[in-house]
């Protein structure tokens, strides 16, 4: 493969031409953050966590999707860069339900861990919400889109790796949520519970159902003794 050379940080580096800045970032060991990519499943420029400041471009760039150019000089630490990241993420974070506390995935979850890093202390910015829905109808996954930062990864993961494509974007603008299509719960769809979306997931939009929330899904057939299987509809977070 033929070599490119580019500077990143001022530090001149050699990498193959169909890297992406991010790629060549990591080889020279300088870590830039990201949230919606996923090598070779997720690589949209989605989330604008990855902004790099390339000299001659007019506007901050996204690393993941970047393609190295030679001669190319980038800086990933810049005070512009460091603001601009930090308020994309307080602007995720607005329309983010942060009951972290009381979180599946508290302490184990990529913006809770990337808000950490950059120091966010409180979100500025306050306003509408999405209202998001929570389909706790299967017997394995939970989806809680109020938790949802719209990265797509669950949906190239269903989709690219498993080769089913059940989740997708539905709605549009700020009702935009991933879900099975015409609003049918995961329980209806023809989801096979492989949970590579669960896994896929920087936050805890998908997560497992845990055992205690079975056994509350769980009615006795007051004749029979029987346990029948049962759970609650679909219903707004
Ligand atoms: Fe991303 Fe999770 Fe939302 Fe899927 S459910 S788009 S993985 S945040
Ligand atoms: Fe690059 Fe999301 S990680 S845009």
């Amino acid at each position: 493969m033929e070599k490119v050379t580019l500077t990143i940080n001022g530090m001149q580096i050699q990498v193959p031409s169909n890297y992406t800045v991010l790629e060549a970032a990591k080889e020279a060991g300088i870590d830039i953050p990201t949230l919606c990519f996923l090598k070779d499943i997720n690589e949209v420029g989605a989330c604008r966590v990855c902004l790099v400041e390339v000299e001659g471009a007019k506007s901050l760039q996204a690393s993941c999707v970047l393609p190295v150019r030679d001669g190319m000089v980038v800086r990933t630490n810049t005070k512009n860069v460091r603001e601009t990241v930090k308020t994309t993420v307080e602007l995720i974070l607005a329309n983010h339900n942060r009951e972290c506390l009381t979180c599946f995935r508290n302490g184990n979850c990529e913006l809770q861990r990337l808000s950490e890093e950059l120091g966010i202390e409180e979100v500025s910015f306050q306003g509408e919400k999405r209202v998001g829905t929570v389909d706790d109808l299967s017997h394995s996954i939970v989806r809680d889109s109020s938790k949802c930062i719209l990265c797509g990864r669950c949906v190239n993961v269903c989709k690219k790796v498993q080769e089913i494509g059940i989740l997708d974007f539905t709605n549009r603008g700020f009702n935009t949520e991933v879900a099975p299509a015409f609003g049918k719960s995961m329980a209806d769809a023809p989801c096979i519970y492989c949970g590579q979306c669960i896994v896929a997931c920087p936050v805890a939009a998908l997560r497992e159902k845990t055992d205690m929330e079975r056994v509350w899904d769980a009615i006795e057939d007051p004749d029979t003794h029987v346990i029948v299987q049962t759970a609650p509809a679909v219903r707004a977070a």
